[in-house]
């Protein structure tokens, strides 16, 4: 067992809840670093950590604040630094670019530099996203195709990377780059529509809701689970030298499709309840994004086992199982 530090930024949503589980489970001692609002409704901003939160040290700190980054990185003195805090949903990163990049572009700036000025030994997880490649020119993509972002969280994220790339080469620092296709899970914020999806199933199988409206249908994502994701970016630190790594299971699927299994899992037919709504589709959309993993296979040792309808299952489970359908 390692005794190992470790610190991340994002420990409150679905993968820093993920990774810290992982972390604990190896013997580390877990930072997170959270906003002050949350310590004050620890109820409803904790909740994903509740089982964990006894074993956890929380700093409240803020990522627009290099000053406030500083004092954690210097109390904390981590081993390992995981940075997956962002303003990470591409719609809203339409509504509002100007804080999607700036809290997203600086937020990583700045804990890099703390990093390198206080820990320089620490190593570094970036949260790179398959949104960065965008309209791709390549099916599927890996760590060379080229980027080719559609919104401004993807324009932030491909800024994110090349720092992260830029300190691993001009300062020697351990930084890694994971490139993560999308991730769900039980624990998928509601915004995101695969959350979105199973929560409406649910609450039409318990006769709450009548109805789904959801946006572009036939766009494609490679799913996976998010709890065997965070253990790759655990992997990606763990190698004798830092590299960049995609991480995804090589299979896509439509959003029709997970609503309709969705809808299907539940004994119920989507097309009764699903209308679409053309105020959801994005001013730039992604048609299409396949992963392929197979440099992490390769060198990490990592796979998916999750398989789709498995996830998607799982997902509208637990979400019936809340409100006792
Ligand atoms: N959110 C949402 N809501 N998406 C919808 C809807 C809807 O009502 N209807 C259709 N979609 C389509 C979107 O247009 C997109 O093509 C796809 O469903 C997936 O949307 P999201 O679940 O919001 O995820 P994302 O692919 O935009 O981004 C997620 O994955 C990235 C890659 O891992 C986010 O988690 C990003 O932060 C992450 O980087």
């Amino acid at each position: 067992m390692s005794s190992k530090c470790a610190l991340l930024t994002g420990i409150t949503g679905q993968d820093g809840s993920y990774l810290s589980e992982w972390l604990l489970s190896q013997g580390y001692e877990v930072h997170g670093i959270v906003r002050r609002v949350a310590l004050e409704d620890p109820d409803h901003r904790l909740s994903r950590l509740r089982e964990i939160r006894s074993r956890l040290h929380l700093h409240a700190a803020s990522l627009e604040s290099y000053a406030s980054i500083h004092r954690v990185v210097h109390e904390v003195q981590p081993d390992e630094c995981y940075h997956l805090a962002a303003q990470s949903f591409v719609s809203y990163s339409f509504d509002d670019e100007f804080s999607t990049l700036n809290t997203n572009i600086n937020g990583t700036h700045y804990l890099l530099s703390a990093v390198k000025a206080l820990t320089p030994d620490c190593r570094f997880y970036f949260a790179g996203s398959s949104e960065m490649f965008g309209v791709a020119e390549t099916v599927p993509q890996n760590e060379d195709t080229r980027f080719h972002p559609r919104s401004s969280y993807g324009i932030s994220k491909v800024a994110g990377f090349d720092l992260t790339r830029n300190y691993r080469e001009a300062y020697g620092l351990y930084a890694a780059n994971g490139i993560l296709f999308n991730h769900e899970s039980p624990r998928r914020g509601y915004e995101f529509v695969t959350r979105k999806i199973s929560s409406a199933v649910a609450r039409i199988a318990a006769g709450k809701s009548t109805e789904l409206r959801l946006g572009n249908l036939d766009a494609q994502r490679d799913w996976g689970h998010a709890r065997e994701y965070v253990q790759a970016m655990w992997m990606m630190l763990q190698q004798p030298t830092p590299d960049d790594y995609v991480i995804a299971t090589g299979e896509c699927h439509s959003v029709r499709e997970f609503v309709e299994l969705a809808f299907c899992h539940a004994g119920l037919d989507y097309r009764k309840y699903v209308t679409t709504d053309r105020e959801l589709f994005r001013p730039a959309e992604i048609n299409l994004l396949k992963g392929d993993a197979a440099k992490a296979r390769r060198v990490l040792g990592w796979s998916h086992q999750v398989k789709f309808q498995d996830l998607v299952r799982e997902m509208v489970d637990e979400d019936c199982r809340a409100l006792g359908v």
